[in-house]
């Protein structure tokens, strides 16, 4: 074993979903070393602990586990169960996580973010529920990494993990295991795919684009070999380093080949995409482009189709900036409807004290008390399950929706790489608005959250606005990122006039839009004429 005191760094800090950083940046001598060592002391030490490692298979990931590998055995580690080739959606690892009662995990991913040598890496630590880190961890860690670290490390070449079974490593036990086959268990348990594959064999067709990321295995075991659905449904099934070059966001902007085949030209009854470590999902219909804040909504609304749900949901929680539907759901089944900052670590509390059974975010996640994290294929398994019980289309199922609660009309602008100077122009412009209040604002203010269940409290969580007429507008900054800036705007208005719900969503949102430039002035003063993506 080697001990090496790695110099004290400022870039370590894990930001909505751990750490990310360009993969070169990852690659620097003892970077990702001195991180490891900084989880393990920040959680009490790795002695006699159990914990998964895998991710969504970017380049760089082996050579990672090989490293973690290491200073685990060094740290005292009893056991690491790790997905053969390194590879476990970030919902299965939550699953392995709970299933096999380990002490935590950590996920090599970037999320939704371009992988390869001159793309993203990523390391997250989830905790023993199975869920992202809470704050107090993940502060702890980052103060850890402002000093030098001590990592400990076999010197040893670390193990293949290319083979499924058990095995030893200075003294560690290291189980490699087949990574789709817990996760196909599970949401056997919680749908039914029987009534799923009448459904596909009376003639619905489905679609499922993978964008050459990990779910590519997962939803063909599940949507092909289990449901029965035709060879082909899976898209771009097998996972690439590089994600073949693609950007793995499941969005209309990125997954734009599947939107237009879907949406544009029917080609399948009801799709999906998800991202690069499976946790995300955009579904799409013939016809109908489902945004993720009405998903969340239509799945709460007919969750006791599913047969898991099927007693019921305890209750529901969204993150501050998706929009309001899902509220208007929660009323009338008559549960809670917690509304917490951006980022799944803080849905994970009122998980575990079963205060809510779904919650969902306005980007692309969706998600339940199956695991700790949000899961992409389980998104479409409810859509899925809700269109067999109901016999209703995906369209259907969306205009009925609207009919019931009126239509939540939603967009998110996103303003990507500004200048740090520039966007910190906004945020100056956003505080001031909330200091001086206007008549042409009926709200203002800096969310903030208190957790319900352990008291603790999370401040600066992003600008919101209401105008007058109800509409709102939000602006924060990204913690996602990893080159400058992402200004993230997010527009809602709610219509309750049927013979509007036909609208577009950009031109039902043109006010408040218009309103937000005078209020913020992002284009003014990023120099931007629009946004980079719109969803
Ligand atoms: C983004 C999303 C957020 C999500 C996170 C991880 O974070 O907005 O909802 O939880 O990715 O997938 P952001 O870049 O906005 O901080
Ligand atoms: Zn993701």
């Amino acid at each position: 074993m080697i001990e090496i005191t790695s110099p004290a760094r400022v870039d370590q800090k894990p930001g909505t979903s751990g750490l990310r950083k360009k993969t070169r940046h990852f690659q620097e001598p003892q970077f990702l070393e001195r991180f490891v060592q900084a989880i393990f002391e920040a959680i009490g030490g790795a002695e006699g602990k159990t914990f998964v490692v895998g991710g969504d298979g970017r380049e760089w990931s082996l050579d990672a586990t090989k490293i973690i590998i290491r200073i685990a055995a060094a740290n005292g580690a009893k056991k690491l169960i790790i997905g053969q080739n390194a590879l476990l959606s970030t919902p299965a690892a939550s699953n392995v996580i709970r299933k096999y009662k380990t002490d935590g995990g950590i996920i090599l991913s970037a999320s939704h973010n371009p992988g390869g040598i001159d793309g993203d890496f990523g390391v997250k630590f989830n905790g023993p529920n199975g869920g992202p880190a809470p704050e107090k961890v993940t502060d702890a860690i980052f103060d850890l990494t402002k000093s030098d670290v001590t990592y400990r490390m076999i010197e040893a070449d670390a193990p293949n993990v290319n083979k499924v079974g058990p095995s030893t490593f200075e003294g560690m036990e290291i189980d490699v295991i087949d990574p789709v086959e817990d996760y196909v268990e599970l949401m056997e348990s919680l749908f039914d795919f029987d009534a799923i594959g009448k459904m596909v064999a009376n003639g619905r067709t489905l679609r499922f684009d993978a964008m050459h990321a990990i779910t590519g295995p997962y939803a063909k075991a599940i949507l092909e070999d289990r449901i029965g659905s035709p060879a082909g449904t899976v898209i771009n099934e097998v996972p690439l380093p590089d994600f073949g070059k693609g950007h793995p966001d499941p969005n209309p902007t990125w997954a734009n080949v599947l939107f237009d085949a879907v949406v544009k030209r029917g080609e399948a009854d009801i799709a999906a995409a998800s991202d690069g470590d499976g946790d995300r999902n955009m579904i799409v219909g013939a016809d109908i482009y489902v945004t993720p804040s009405d998903s969340l909504a239509i799945i709460c609304e007919h969750a006791q189709k599913i047969p898991a749900y099927a007693e019921g949901l305890d209750g529901i929680a969204r993150s501050m900036p998706t929009s309001g539907a899902v509220d208007r759901v929660a009323a009338e089944l008559g549960i809670e409807c917690f509304v917490t900052p951006t980022g799944w670590k803080f849905f994970g509390n009122l998980m575990d004290a079963g205060r809510i059974t779904i919650c969902g975010e306005e980007s692309f996640g969706t998600g339940s008390t199956h695991v700790r994290e949000k899961d992409g294929l389980w998104a479409y398994l409810c859509w899925l399950n809700i269109m067999a019980a109901t016999g209703k289309t995906a369209r259907e199922l969306v205009d009925d929706h609207w009919k019931r609660f009126g239509r939540t009309f939603y967009s998110r602008h996103d303003y990507e790489e500004v200048p740090q100077e520039l966007a910190d122009k906004v945020v100056a412009a956003a505080t001031e608005a909330v200091k001086a209040g206007s008549d042409e604002l009926a709200k203002a203010e800096i969310f903030a959250y208190d957790d319900p269940i352990d008291g603790s409290h999370s401040a600066n969580q992003g600008f919101r606005f209401e105008f007058p007429n109800g509409s709102k507008a939000i602006m924060r900054l990204s913690g996602t990122g990893t080159v400058g800036a992402t200004i993230r705007l997010y527009f809602e208005k709610h219509e309750a006039d049927e013979a509007r719900f036909g609208d577009d969503a950009q031109d039902a949102l043109a006010e408040v839009i218009a309103k937000t430039e005078t209020l913020l002035g992002v284009q003014a003063k990023t120099g931007k004429t629009g946004p980079d993506v719109i969803t």
